[in-house]
């Protein structure tokens, strides 16, 4: 069943700018950890773009041929494409993939995963949107397998516009495997200072430590050639 967008995902616009201050640091991390160092000549995929801050910023670090970044979020996606300058990307009001059949060699997903309300359709179409051999990195640190989760689910939905759902890092490698991905992952790992009470999120500086190196997660999902 086709999924309606809305708006803004988050409730209001200062939140959403604020996601996007927190996350720079979280997009260039996910950038060091990819094994692709060259996107010349390369198409790429953001799912969940937001106001499309990633796709600038990869192409800032490792310049691609094309971007497409989709949204739910009609609002977020207007940002996206006011602010999108040079960086050859096109932004799409979007829940689904079925125009881009076979058209990327690697998409990401970033803290998107937890607000899809059927994982198993979600992996089945970013299959079939990349290319024979094409790579799909998903970060996830909001899943049911971190101690923070109870606490954290309650209080992103007091702020979702759409419902958010606990899942183990167990569900999602099987929904991957079972869609056709080689499933690799590691731990996130920050390797830099983390700036501590800025958000209370956190019941202490360990948890906030451990979230980052070792709670959040990164997938490596393969399409096969
Ligand atoms: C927590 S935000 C993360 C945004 C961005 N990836 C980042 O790292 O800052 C989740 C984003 O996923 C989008 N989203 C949620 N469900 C979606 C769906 N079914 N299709 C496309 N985008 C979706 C939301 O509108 C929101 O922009």
């Amino acid at each position: 069943m086709p999924i309606k967008p809305v708006s803004i995902w988050a409730t209001s616009q200062a939140h959403e700018d604020e996601m996007n201050d927190d996350h720079a640091m979280l997009w260039r991390r996910m950038i060091a950890l990819m094994a692709e160092q060259d996107l010349t000549g390369r198409t790429v995929l953001d799912f969940g773009c937001n106001q499309g801050g990633f796709l600038r910023l990869l192409h800032g670090l490792r310049p691609y041929q094309r971007a497409v970044g989709v949204d739910i979020a009609t609002e977020s996606v207007a940002l996206a494409v006011a602010r999108r300058g040079l960086v050859p990307a096109d932004y799409r009001v979007a829940t689904d993939l079925a125009e881009f059949p076979e058209t990327f060699d690697i998409a990401f997903s970033h803290e998107v995963l937890y607000l899809l309300e059927d994982i198993g359709a979600h992996a089945r179409e970013i299959h079939a949107a990349l290319k024979p051999g094409g790579v799909y990195y998903a970060a996830i640190g909001c899943h049911a397998d971190g101690p923070e989760w109870p606490r954290w689910r309650d209080l992103i939905q007091t702020y979702s516009s759409l419902p958010v759902h606990g899942r183990s890092l167990d569900s999602y490698a099987e929904a991957f495997r079972t869609a056709g991905f080689q499933v690799f992952a590691r731990r996130f790992a920050v390797d830099e200072f983390i700036r501590i009470g800025a958000s209370d999120a956190f019941a202490t500086v360990g948890e906030q430590l451990d979230y980052y190196t070792s709670v959040k997660t990164l997938f490596r999902l393969i399409k096969a050639r």
